[in-house]
C-alpha cells in the first residue's frame, strides 16, 4: 500500500504533529511551568533524589531560560510539542546532564495540571484586582450621587424613583458578588497536583508537602487520579467569569440606553464613544456594545470545557488540552472589558437635570399618592384605583400628577389636602424609603458605610 512513498508518511506526520502540538498556545504559561519546575528540582535535591550541585545547576538553568523567555532574546519556537517538552529540552541544550535530571519523578500530566492551576491562580488575582478597581469608581459615583433623582424601572417602564447612587450601588452588589465568588474558587483549587505523576504517584521518597508550600498551595492533592483529570476549577473560573461579562453586559446595555438620543442621562467622553463613517451627526458607544458583545465567547469557553471534561474516563486523556485555548480567550477577554469598562464608567458625566426630568415625567410617585390616600383612611385597592384616574386624567392634558391643583385632585378624591404635594414630592417620595437597602440617603449612607469597608478590607 506504499503508494505515496515516503513523501505521505513525511507529510502526515507533520500533519499529525500540528493537530497534537500545544506549543503556539501553551507557551502562555512559560513563567509557571518554570516555576513549577524550579519548586519540582528543590524538592529532589532536598530529598536527595538529585545531588545538590545538578539541583542548583538546573535552577540556574531554568532562570537563565526564564529570563531570556522574559526578554525575548529566547524564541519560543522549534519543533516541540508543548511548553513542557520546550523548556526541559533548552535546559538540556544549556547546561547538559543534569538538566535530564529536571523530569525524576515527574510527569507531564501532573506538570500541566500544575501549570493550568498556577496560571488559572494567577489570573484569578488579576481580575479581581480589576473588578476591585471597578467598584472603586462605582463608590465614588455612589457617594456623590446620594441625592441625584433618577427613575427606577422594572419591565422598562417607569417605576419609582431612585437616586443615581441607588442605581450603582445595585452594581456594586453584583460586582462585589464576583469577587467572592473568585476568592471561593481560589481557596477551593488552592491544593498542588504534583508529584501526582502520569496518574498513579511515584516510586521516589518526594516531598509533596513542601512543594505545595513553595507553590503558595494549602498542601497537596490526596488523590493523584482525581489531581490530574481535575479541571474542575477551570469550569469554576469560566462559570465566575460569565457571570461578570453578564454583569458587565447588562451594565453596558443600561449605559447605551441613557446615552441615547432618547434618555441622555449620560454623556459617555469621546476617548470611549466612536463616530459613523457616513453620519457626520454620530457618537456611538462602541466599547459598551463590544464589551455586551464579548460575553458570546465567554459564555462559549465555558460550554466548550465542560463539554470537554463530559464522559471523560480517569485519569488524563488527550481531550484535556481543550481546556487551553478558549479559557485563555475567555479571561483576556474578561480583563479587557473590565479594564475599558471601568474607564468609561470613570469617565461619563451623568445629566442629573435629564434623569430628574425623566422621572418626574413618568407617574414615578404614583405609588407614593396611593400611600398617601392609604394614609388617610382608603383602602389600598380604592386608592390605587383613584390614582389611575388621576394618571389617566394627567395623560390626558400631558401633565404630571404634581401639577395638578388641589381642585382638581379634590374632584376624583376629596381626600386629598395640601400636604399632597409634599407626600408626592421626589425627594419625599427617595427620602421615605429608608429601610436597610433602599434608596432613601440615610439608608444609602449607611450601606456606601459598608461598601467602603469591604473595599478596606482584605479580599473576600
Ligand atoms: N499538552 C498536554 C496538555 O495540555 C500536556 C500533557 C501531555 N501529556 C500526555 N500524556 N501526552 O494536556
Amino acid at each position: 500500500m506504499k503508494l505515496w512513498g515516503g513523501r505521505f508518511t513525511k507529510e502526515e506526520d507533520q500533519l499529525v504533529h500540528n493537530f497534537n502540538e500545544s506549543l503556539s498556545f501553551d507557551r502562555k504559561f512559560y513563567r509557571q511551568d518554570i516555576q513549577g519546575s524550579i519548586a519540582h528540582v528543590s524538592m529532589l535535591a532536598r530529598q536527595g533524589i538529585v545531588t545538590e550541585e545538578d539541583g542548583q545547576a538546573i535552577i540556574g538553568g531554568l532562570k537563565g531560560i526564564l529570563r531570556d523567555l522574559d526578554e525575548g532574546t529566547l524564541v519560543l519556537t522549534g519543533e516541540h510539542e508543548d511548553i513542557h517538552s520546550f523548556v526541559e529540552a533548552t535546559l538540556i541544550e544549556r547546561i547538559g546532564e543534569a538538566g535530564k535530571r529536571l523530569h525524576t519523578g515527574r510527569s507531564r500530566n501532573d506538570q500541566v495540571a500544575l501549570d493550568m492551576k498556577l496560571y488559572c491562580r494567577d489570573e484569578i488575582d488579576e481580575i479581581d484586582g480589576l473588578v476591585k478597581g471597578l467598584l472603586e469608581e462605582l463608590l465614588k459615583i455612589m457617594e456623590e450621587h446620594t441625592d441625584t433623582f433618577m427613575p427606577g424601572f422594572t419591565h422598562l417602564q417607569k417605576a419609582q424613583p431612585v437616586t443615581l447612587a441607588h442605581h450603582m450601588g445595585a452594581y456594586f452588589e453584583m460586582f462585589y458578588r464576583d469577587r467572592t465568588r473568585l476568592g471561593d474558587i481560589r481557596k477551593r483549587m488552592n491544593y498542588c497536583p504534583l508529584g501526582s505523576g502520569a496518574l498513579a504517584g511515584t516510586t521516589y521518597p518526594l516531598d509533596r508537602e513542601y512543594t505545595a508550600r513553595l507553590l503558595g498551595f494549602v498542601g497537596p492533592t490526596l488523590n493523584s487520579m482525581d489531581s490530574v483529570s481535575d479541571r474542575d476549577y477551570v469550569i469554576e473560573l469560566l462559570s465566575a467569569l460569565s457571570t461578570i461579562a453578564m454583569h458587565l453586559s447588562r451594565f453596558a446595555e443600561e449605559i447605551i440606553i441613557w446615552n441615547s438620543n432618547e434618555y441622555r442621562f449620560v454623556e459617555l467622553d469621546d476617548a470611549y464613544s466612536t463616530g459613523s463613517s457616513i453620519m457626520p451627526q454620530k457618537k456611538n458607544p462602541d466599547i459598551a456594545e463590544l464589551v455586551r458583545g464579548k460575553t458570546g465567547r465567554v459564555y462559549g469557553a465555558l460550554m466548550s470545557i465542560l463539554t470537554t471534561m463530559k464522559g471523560l474516563p480517569l485519569a488524563y486523556d488527550k481531550d484535556m488540552q481543550e481546556d487551553k485555548e478558549l479559557t485563555f480567550d475567555a479571561i483576556d477577554t474578561v480583563k479587557g472589558c473590565l479594564v475599558l469598562f471601568t474607564g468609561m464608567v470613570s469617565t461619563m458625566t451623568f445629566q442629573k437635570d435629564m434623569m430628574e426630568a425623566s422621572a418626574k415625567k413618568g407617574f414615578t410617585n404614583a405609588t407614593d399618592a396611593a400611600d398617601y390616600l392609604v394614609n388617610h383612611g382608603v383602602p389600598f385597592r380604592d386608592a390605587h384605583g383613584i390614582v389611575g384616574q388621576l394618571v389617566l386624567y394627567c395623560i390626558e392634558r400631558d401633565m404630571a400628577l404634581d401639577d395638578m391643583s388641589l381642585e382638581e385632585l379634590k374632584a376624583v378624591c376629596p381626600v386629598f389636602e395640601e400636604d399632597i404635594y409634599e407626600a408626592i414630592s421626589m425627594k419625599t417620595c427617595v427620602e421615605k424609603r429608608v429601610t436597610m437597602g433602599a434608596p432613601g440617603q440615610v439608608a444609602m449612607r449607611q450601606v456606601i458605610e459598608i461598601c467602603r469597608r469591604r473595599l478596606q478590607e482584605p479580599r473576600p
